[in-house]
């Protein structure tokens, strides 16, 4: 009843969301309701490409190993042996070709693969922007000679998806930026010089309905300007109405300011959070960007991504997958044969994970690997594990005469059989052999609301929307 109340009142707030004006404070703006569109998505695909896909060793941070005095590894050193003496960093930039670089390819993929939204990384912490920035180095004048945001922005929305963007605040070695830290961040020349009219050019330019922050750890979000910018987004931006943002904008405000919680990357926690949340994680384990010494076991095979997709989505939150594509524009096949098998996964149990809501359970209580999740009047437990009798304890409640259980992408096979125990409810599953998925299965629990007094919940949400309602006409 508390989420249908919280539904009507963020549709109440949105209805007024263009009268509204943000003021740059937190309380202000962390007031604003997230657009429920980014709810209803469920799973983004975020893509690390850049000047670090060149070396493709090691870590998109390459540079950062290589060079910092405080980071630097030996086996980025040994890497650049066989460089001549002297190459520089940049110097790479001129073999990011993109050659082989098919928007249409990659927007199909993500598609075909079941995510709602694309996120480029139009900036990492080296600086290297992939559109024509006027503050940075960047694309069009080095390496492929393209508008890379731009291109993948036009197909990314020719297939109805979101698009947005990732772009770093702080850059590793930008004399600027390192000249402030120097001074404790008491002067603010790279934030106004550089970082303050870049992201508004790329925000006015693109239209990103994702703008993903990063790099703003060391600093204060006074010195980042977050404030002020989030107030310009919300309320003078060509985005104010739909943009969601994460947490990533100054020291200690991740998990606690801004739009999602990002928190940490790959943020799992396995319960349900009260704020929306969003899981950001790799398909190869240990890299953003690409990296051409990976092994096949470095990469999560599709049975653990389907667990954090349904993992994350039971307590509350988005997954955003992240590809690492190659110099040349390509995305591996490893990466493309897992997009395909979540996308296959999706097709036949997508109604459990887009648009819905965390039920009351977010796992069983009584056999581990069940989640649950909700939408409309049904309830759908996803086994990760198969089992051809599933005994779910935290259901056995919902069950009564009139309930149907069927198993996703079986439902040709009709009501499965089922009876209630002292402590759980046992379902039947169709044979094997003839089960449509693979990997995680969902059963989909509906009982027919009989009459609202047998059925203390329905009674309960009736008066919540009344009361709400009246609320809401003497309101106007
Ligand atoms: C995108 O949405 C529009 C409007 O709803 C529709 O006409 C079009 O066919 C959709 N395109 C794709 C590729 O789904
Ligand atoms: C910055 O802070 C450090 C540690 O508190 C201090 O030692 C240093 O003098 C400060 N530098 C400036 C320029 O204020
Ligand atoms: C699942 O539910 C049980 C009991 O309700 C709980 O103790 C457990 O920590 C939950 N989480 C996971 C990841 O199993
Ligand atoms: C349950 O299944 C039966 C038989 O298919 C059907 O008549 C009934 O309407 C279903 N009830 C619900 C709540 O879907």
């Amino acid at each position: 009843m508390i989420r249908l109340g919280t539904t009507v009142l963020s549709l109440l707030s949105l209805a007024t969301a263009n009268e509204r004006n943000y003021p740059p404070t937190w309380e202000g703006l962390d007031a604003r309701p997230i657009p429920p569109w980014y709810d209803r998505a469920k799973f983004g695909i975020i893509i690390h490409w850049g000047v670090y896909s060149v070396p493709s060793f090691g870590s998109e941070s390459f540079w950062l190993y290589w060079k910092s005095d405080e980071q630097k590894q030996a086996k980025y050193e040994e890497f650049m042996n066989k460089y001549p003496d002297g190459f520089t960093y940049q110097e790479f930039a001129k073999d990011f070709t993109a050659k082989l670089f098919e928007p249409k390819h990659w927007a199909e993929l993500f598609a075909k693969a079941g995510a709602k939204y694309v996120v480029l990384t139009s900036k990492h912490h080296d600086g290297y922007a992939l559109w024509p920035s006027s503050y940075s180095w960047n694309s069009m004048d080095i390496g492929p000679h393209r508008d890379l945001v731009g291109e993948l922005a036009e197909e990314v929305r020719a297939r109805n998806l979101t698009f947005g963007l990732f772009y770093t605040l702080s850059e590793w070695f930008h004399p600027l930026y390192q000249a402030d830290k120097t001074a404790n961040f008491t002067t603010q020349a790279f934030i106004e010089a550089k970082i303050a009219p870049e992201r508004k050019e790329l925000v006015l330019r693109y239209e990103p309905e994702v703008f993903f922050s990063d790099g703003s750890g060391d600093a204060d979000y006074t010195y980042w300007k977050s404030t002020e910018f989030l107030a310009w987004l919300y309320n003078d931006s060509p985005v104010k109405d739909t943009v969601v943002v994460n947490d990533r904008w100054g020291t200690d405000m991740a998990c606690n300011h801004g739009g999602y919680f990002m928190c940490i990357d790959r943020y799992n926690p396995a319960v349900l959070l009260e704020h929306k949340w969003e899981n950001v994680m790799t398909i190869e384990k240990q890299s953003w960007g690409y990296r051409r010494e990976a092994t096949l076991s470095d990469y999560l095979t599709i049975q653990e991504l389907i667990t954090q997709l349904v993992t994350t989505v039971s307590c509350g939150g988005n997954v955003l997958l992240n590809v690492g594509p190659t110099k040349d524009g390509t995305i591996d096949p490893i990466f493309e044969e897992r997009l395909m098998q979540l996308g296959q996964w999706l097709e036949v149990n997508g109604e459990a994970i887009y648009a819905t809501i965390p039920w009351i359970h977010q796992n069983d209580s009584g056999i581990s690997g069940v989640w649950y999740t909700e939408k409309d009047d049904a309830v759908y437990a996803i086994a990760l594990h198969w089992t051809e009798v599933l005994a779910l304890a935290s259901p056995r409640k919902l069950f009564r005469a009139s309930t149907n259980v069927t198993l996703l992408g079986n439902e040709d096979a009709g009501n499965l059989p089922w009876t209630v125990t002292d402590s759980s409810v046992k379902i039947t599953l169709p044979a094997k052999a003839t089960v449509k998925s693979e990997w995680a299965w969902v059963l989909k629990i509906v009982s027919t609301p009989t009459s609202s007094c047998t059925h203390p919940e329905t009674h309960l949400r009736m008066l919540v929307t009344a009361a709400l309602l009246w609320t809401v006409l003497s309101y106007y």
